[in-house]
């Protein structure tokens, strides 16, 4: 059993019941979250890349939970020079922690944090919690190795950001649910700002038409599989 709940943007928390973890939680800054950092519960803070859009909150949770901060090698000692206990790792690479096995995989952007610092490569994440394969692709354009990702891990839910302008849009979206063949697509990264205005509808549509199903999430939602 695992538990998705969306918080909007990018941000997502799974539970497995014992152990939980959030990723990308931007939510103090983030217009459409429905919650507070304060809010959080999390054993794990898993991020993709440090842009603020996506680190957000990372520092604050993982200090109030006593958690581990889980990224690249880059980002990952960027969040220990902050005081954050952590987890690095890098593309390819995966562990298994107390909750399941995760691995980075590529993703096409950049990540520099909030003061222009390089932070190392930007990345999706495959998590296996609770008996689920799930893909967050992080922010990313379109890349045809997405089939790869699938066939190495055949995902049950796959995270897929549509927002269009700095990541894929719903056309691109719609052909890397096609490459990885998850079983659930969710859209993310959109409507949060003017600039990633998009209509999930249409996503939805889009996979229907080619035997593909979706689900949109509202803000705080919480689904289980
Ligand atoms: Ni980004
Ligand atoms: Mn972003």
């Amino acid at each position: 059993m695992l538990k998705v709940t969306y918080y909007g943007h990018s941000a997502f928390r799974l539970s497995d019941g014992s152990q939980s973890l959030i990723i990308d939680p931007f939510l103090s800054n983030n217009p459409v979250s429905p919650v507070k950092a304060e809010e959080i519960k999390a054993d794990y803070v898993v991020l993709t890349h440090a842009h603020g859009d996506h680190i957000g909150d990372a520092l604050k949770i993982a200090q109030q939970n006593n958690a581990t901060i889980i990224a690249v090698f880059e980002l990952a000692n960027y969040c220990a020079s902050k005081g954050a206990k952590i987890h690095d790792m890098h593309i390819g690479g995966g562990y298994n922690f107390p909750f399941g096995r995760l691995k980075f995989t590529i993703a096409h952007h950049g990540s520099s944090n909030n003061d222009g610092q390089y932070m190392g490569s930007p990345a999706g994440v495959v998590i296996s919690m609770g008996g689920k394969n799930l893909y967050h692709c992080g922010d990313t354009g379109l890349f045809y190795d997405m089939k790869l990702i699938g066939e190495m891990t055949p995902i049950d839910i796959m995270l897929v950001p549509i927002g269009d302008n700095y990541t894929m849009g719903i056309d691109d979206a719609v052909k890397a649910v096609e490459l990885t063949n998850p079983k659930i697509a969710i859209p993310m990264h959109y409507n949060t700002f003017d600039v990633i205005k998009a209509d999930p509808s249409i996503f939805g549509k889009k996979l229907t038409d080619i035997g593909k199903n979706s689900i949109i999430m509202s803000y705080g939602e919480t689904i289980e599989i």
